[in-house]
């Protein structure tokens, strides 16, 4: 079952970094820890794996090639994902192989030099099907091949809703997962999963020297790629998993709250915000809150998924070449485009033109959740258009 391959381009390295505009102090500061790779729940480099753990990894495992050089102990083969990054581990034939690479979609995303008996690695995934190909490599010479499937699903991406016949969710947590017991902190989350944090308090605090240190976290050792983007939610940043995530919950670590109650536990001010508009947008008032804003961090800012633009338009494709902003206004204008992004804001100093100008994402009093300044039609065009009439 190989896995066609196409021309392999440079490597990727696994970029890493932690940083964000309100917290900035506390960001650098937990960097410098992350750096410093301090998972203090795994096992030091050669420690011995315990026999009866070595041979429950040989049995249990779902995908092994003829070889034996590479034998995937997680994730299953035909799995569906929900989250971006792929976690793998791997058990090895030590001595058969020098480089571990892992390619997805025929695109090499990592690779390791191996030193363990098991060596644990992540990979971003694609939307779909992702054909995930595990090489291992001595001297230059493939030594041994193994391949799996697994499938991205998207609630925000219409082709990506269901995942194809055959492929299931595998719960990692619903299962003991002894062979990764041995070496991580698995069975009963440690005391610094259960901190709280106070909303009010929040931006002072971690800015403080005693930020929290990720490793602290029992979910950090294998969950360290959640946090590692540009901007990350506060709870999340701290590790404090468990203010929204059950320990006793079925499945375990499901939500202790269901979205967006978990979200007005700290974000009461939202709550209010809510009653009382005359027009809402549909994923907003259906709760469906992380279908824009992802939970833990992301590379745009309030962590929503995609930048503003390709969010709005991957559920509104047909609003993307402004058409719809000046046809209304302008009869027999129909063939006239008004520019939504690429641009500066005039009315937002610092923000690019996006979708957000001139509708609030979430509601508002006017029809179509316009964000205007009166209640007439070409009040919305006046918050950049004739600017320089008021003073
Ligand atoms: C022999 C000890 C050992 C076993 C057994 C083990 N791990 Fe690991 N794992 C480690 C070490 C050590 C690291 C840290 C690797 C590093 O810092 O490069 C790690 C890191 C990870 C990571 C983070 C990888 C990354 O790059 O983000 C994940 C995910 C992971 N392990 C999952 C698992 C799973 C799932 C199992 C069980 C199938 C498992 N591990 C079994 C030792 C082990
Ligand atoms: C041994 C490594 C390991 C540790 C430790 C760990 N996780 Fe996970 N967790 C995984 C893997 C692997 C998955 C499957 C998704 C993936 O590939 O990343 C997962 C999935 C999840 C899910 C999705 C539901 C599921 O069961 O698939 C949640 C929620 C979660 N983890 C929360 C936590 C929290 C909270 C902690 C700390 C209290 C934690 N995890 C500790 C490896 C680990
Ligand atoms: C503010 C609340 C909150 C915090 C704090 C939080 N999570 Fe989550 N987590 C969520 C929500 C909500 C979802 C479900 C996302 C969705 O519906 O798309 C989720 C989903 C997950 C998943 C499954 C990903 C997937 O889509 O399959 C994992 C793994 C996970 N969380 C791990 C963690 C870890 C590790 C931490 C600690 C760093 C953490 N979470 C902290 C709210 C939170
Ligand atoms: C445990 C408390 C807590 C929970 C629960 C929580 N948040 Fe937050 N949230 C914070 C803190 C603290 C900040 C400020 C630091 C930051 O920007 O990350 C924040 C900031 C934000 C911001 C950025 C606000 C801004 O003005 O820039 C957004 C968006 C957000 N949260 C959305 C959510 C969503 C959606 C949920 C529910 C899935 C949620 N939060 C649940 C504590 C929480
Ligand atoms: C359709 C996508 C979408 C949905 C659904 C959505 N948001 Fe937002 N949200 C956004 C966008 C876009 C912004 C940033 C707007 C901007 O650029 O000015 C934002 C901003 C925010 C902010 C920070 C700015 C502020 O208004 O204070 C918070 C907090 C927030 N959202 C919470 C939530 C909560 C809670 C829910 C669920 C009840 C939710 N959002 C649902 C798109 C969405
Ligand atoms: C997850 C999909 C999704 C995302 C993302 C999304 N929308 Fe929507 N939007 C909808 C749905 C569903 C409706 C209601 C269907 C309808 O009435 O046409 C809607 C309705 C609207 C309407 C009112 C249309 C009407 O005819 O009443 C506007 C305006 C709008 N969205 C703007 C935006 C903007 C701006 C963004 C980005 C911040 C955005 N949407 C992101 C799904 C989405
Ligand atoms: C310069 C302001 C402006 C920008 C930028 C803008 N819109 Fe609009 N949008 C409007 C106005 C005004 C209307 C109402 C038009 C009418 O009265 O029919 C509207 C209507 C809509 C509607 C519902 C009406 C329809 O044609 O079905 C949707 C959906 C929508 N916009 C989505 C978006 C999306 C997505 C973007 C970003 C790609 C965007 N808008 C950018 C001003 C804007
Ligand atoms: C959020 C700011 C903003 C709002 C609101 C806004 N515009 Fe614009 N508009 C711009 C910018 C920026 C440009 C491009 C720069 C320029 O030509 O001045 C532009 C350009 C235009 C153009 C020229 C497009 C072309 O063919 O070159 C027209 C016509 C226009 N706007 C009409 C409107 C109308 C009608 C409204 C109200 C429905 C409106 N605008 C609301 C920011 C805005």
């Amino acid at each position: 079952m190989g896995v066609e391959r196409q021309q392999k381009p440079k490597r990727e390295a696994l970029l890493y970094s932690v940083s964000c505009k309100a917290i900035a102090v506390g960001a650098s500061l937990l960097f410098l820890c992350y750096l410093s790779g301090c998972a203090k729940t795994v096992s030091q480099d050669d420690t011995p794996l315990p026999e009866q753990i070595v041979s429950e990894i040989e049995q249990e495992s779902p995908a092994q090639s003829s070889q034996n050089v590479v034998t995937v102990s997680y994730p299953a083969d035909m799995a569906v994902m929900e989250y971006n990054l792929l976690s793998i581990s791997l058990s090895l034939l030590q001595g058969s192989s020098d480089l571990i690479e892992v390619e997805v979609n025929s695109q090499i995303k990592t690779s390791i030099v191996p030193r363990r008996k098991v060596e644990c690695l992540s990979v971003p995934l694609e939307l779909g099907l992702n054909k995930i190909n595990i090489i291992a490599k001595k001297e230059d010479r493939i030594a041994d091949e193994v391949a799996l499937n697994v499938f991205r699903r998207s609630d925000l991406v219409g082709n990506y809703e269901k995942p194809p016949a055959g492929f299931e969710k595998d719960y990692f947590h619903m299962k003991d997962r002894p062979q990764c017991a041995a070496c991580h902190h698995l069975w009963e989350p440690a005391e610094a999963d259960n901190k709280t944090i106070n909303i009010e308090t929040y931006a002072a605090e971690v800015s403080k020297d005693k930020a929290p240190v990720p490793a602290d976290s029992s979910c950090y050792s294998c969950h360290r790629g959640i946090a590692s983007c540009s901007f990350v939610h506060g709870p999340a940043f701290v590790w404090s998993c468990l203010t929204c995530h059950d320990a006793r919950g079925e499945p375990k670590y499901s939500l202790k709250y269901p979205v967006p109650e978990l979200c007005y536990k700290c974000h009461w001010e939202q709550k209010q915000q809510r009653s009382g508009k005359k027009n809402y947008h549909a994923p907003y008032i259906t709760d469906k809150c992380c279908m824009c804003h992802n939970p833990h961090a992301s590379e745009n800012p309030c962590r929503l998924d995609r930048p503003v633009w390709l969010l709005c338009v991957s559920c509104h494709p047909g609003q993307a070449d402004g058409r719809h902003v000046v046809a209304p206004y302008f009869w027999g204008t129909r063939h006239r485009k008004h520019p939504t992004r690429g641009i500066p804001d005039p009315s937002r100093k610092g923000h690019e033109l996006t979708c957000a100008s001139c509708h609030d994402p979430h509601a508002s009093d006017f029809p179509m959740f316009i964000s205007k300044y009166g209640p007439r039609s070409f009040d919305l065009c006046k918050k950049c258009h004739y600017r320089r009439d008021k003073s």
